[in-house]
């Protein structure tokens, strides 16, 4: 085990960014997705991966496999699979997990009465039986066991600290306390969290978790105030993605920890001027993570977001300007550069050759393969054909979309083609090339020019979907500024995102379509190959939290 309770002497980051974080809806990532970003969040030195629900879905299952075998090292993180409390999620989880050095099962029940009597329609004794034989199996795989009390923030503490003595004493080394519905207040959850510190008889065999959504806005308040009293464990995603109003955010929780490590030092027992870092979080990876789990999930950032947002670090107000440029500590907390949010530096331009390339690329962090590279490189002298200067997020958004459009192995864009203007009917020409090869031409018109291009495309692909979301964003400033569009569609009751940049937006708006067009597609195939999976997998019902 990579995290014995007893030598803890730091605050662990669990990432459950590919599991809670994929339920928030149209926030669906493909498998060679979900490994890019584990990828990231081990560079951002996150201690444990959720990875998936293998029970979930077959491209869970594989997801989480995948993740474990390149990203779960020796050196690299815990995996972790989550899995209800039943044999064949947890045998499913220990099936997807065995690639990882360190293999993590985690493994939850309800224990609220609202749950037990609505949702399991289960007595406490059920409850009491279930988590001893089921945190028993899961152990038989690993000796890496965690246990959630779904529902907690809502539970009886008297019960709960019997559950947990429970599974504690079966086997399990961490367990995680979640406020599954985002309901409690900072002083009841350090409060609660005090409670099973003193009132669980083994919980020193034990890492104290916290688990919690942001209904009320409270998850990250709480998780602090958690911290104080004993939880050594948070589990956050990262933008605080998660379903419904999302989760506690990563880089909201490891900046307050660090900005503020005088006054939280001491509740981890050390003197409040220690300069040992609170997490192990690399935090000038921070911005680019956050990038990039936004550009593959869909997800967009709102200016104002804490850390992340593009307002975060700017001044507006004369005073405050005047003030920063005094000095940067009248008006500023951190620093921009902490989290890895360079300026907008002028890096490249038509003339800098590949190896230029290369290297910028290189030190922004990003290494591609020779294929990869060369594709990337095209872009770029396409692209300083158009715009004289080329910046660092130019760069970084030309080479998420190169990495996302070549991720998908599906419907390409060949041509795309409007004819608009004031007295025009807007009217589109498209050409796709089919996953199998063939090149199919077809045209329509609509209200405006994107419509027309989605109406065109749709006439192609043929899959019926309702577009539910449709934004523009420039990724520098300036006329010949690239257009970030990122889109959402709707299948049935599922979301599917696409996201495309390029100085031309009707090109990136037809990319970005076709991208969430092929995860729709991609997410049909994987449905209609059910059946066998289904039976090699034991899936009988739809799996979600
Ligand atoms: O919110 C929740 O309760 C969960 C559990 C599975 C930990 O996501
Ligand atoms: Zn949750």
């Amino acid at each position: 085990m990579k995290f014995s309770p007893n030598q803890v002497d730091r605050v662990l980051i669990f990432d459950t960014t590919l599991r809670d974080g994929e339920q928030s809806p149209g926030a669906t990532l493909n498998v060679a997705e979900k490994l890019t970003i584990a990828k990231q969040l081990a560079k951002l030195g996150v201690d444990i991966i959720e990875a998936g629900f293998p029970f979930a879905s077959p491209g869970d299952f594989q997801a989480v496999q995948q993740i474990a075998e390149q990203v779960g090292t020796e050196d690299g993180p815990v995996i972790c699979g989550l899995a209800r409390a039943t044999q064949k999620d947890i045998t499913t989880a220990a099936e997807a997990l065995k690639p990882a050095a360190y293999g993590r099962i985690h493994t939850f029940i309800a224990t609220s009465d609202i749950h037990l009597k609505y949702k399991l329609k289960k007595s406490r004794t059920d409850v009491l039986g279930i988590t001893s034989e089921m945190v028993a199996l899961a152990k038989s795989f690993t000796d890496d066991v965690e246990f959630s009390p779904e529902d907690a923030g809502r539970s009886d503490p008297e019960f709960l600290y019997e559950v947990l003595e429970r599974a504690i004493a079966a086997g399990a080394t961490t367990i995680n306390i979640p406020d599954t519905v985002g309901y409690i207040t900072p002083t009841e959850f350090g409060t609660l969290i005090r409670g099973i510190k003193e009132n669980v008889p083994n919980i020193d065999q034990a890492i104290i978790s916290v688990h919690g959504h942001n209904d009320l806005g409270l998850a990250v308040a709480n998780f602090l105030e958690a911290v104080k009293n004993g939880a050594r464990q948070l589990e956050c995603t990262i933008n605080g993605i998660g379903e419904r109003a999302g989760n506690a955010a990563l880089e909201e929780l490891v900046m307050a920890l660090h900005v503020r490590r005088q006054y939280y030092n001491p509740f981890l027992g050390r003197p409040a001027e220690s300069e040992t870092p609170l997490t192990n979080i690399d935090k000038s990876q921070i911005y680019k993570t956050s990038r990039l789990v936004s550009n593959l999930t869909g997800m967009l950032i709102q200016p104002n977001k804490a850390i992340v947002g593009s307002n975060a670090f700017a001044h507006e107000s004369g005073i405050h300007q005047d003030g920063v440029l005094k000095n940067k500590l009248t008006y500023e907390i951190m620093d921009a550069e902490s989290i890895g949010l360079r300026d907008n530096q002028i890096v490249l331009g038509k003339h800098s050759g590949r190896n230029a390339f290369r290297t910028r690329l290189k030190e922004l962090g990003f290494e591609l393969s020779e294929q990869d590279l060369n594709k990337a490189f095209v872009r770029f002298k396409e692209l300083a054909d158009k715009k004289k200067e080329i910046s660092d997020w130019d760069l970084e958004a030309i080479v998420k979309d190169e990495t996302q459009v070549q991720m998908v192995n599906g419907f390409r864009l060949e041509l795309v083609q409007v004819s608009c203007g004031n007295r025009a009917c807007p009217t589109a020409t498209v050409t796709l090339l089919t996953p199998d090869g063939q090149e199919l031409t077809d045209a329509a018109t609509g209200t405006g020019p994107v419509d027309a291009v989605y109406k065109a495309i749709n006439r192609v692909v043929n899959v019926p979907n309702k577009l539910t979301e449709f934004s523009v964003q420039s990724v520098t400033a300036g006329i010949d500024a690239m257009g970030e569009v990122t889109i959402r569609l709707q299948h049935e009751d599922r979301l599917y995102s696409g996201h495309s940049a390029n100085t031309d937006i009707i090109v990136a708006s037809a990319q970005a379509y076709i991208n969430a067009l092929n995860r729709l597609d991609t997410a049909l195939q994987m449905q209609a190959s059910l059946p066998p999976e289904k039976a090699q997998l034991g899936l009988e019902e739809p799996a979600r939290v």
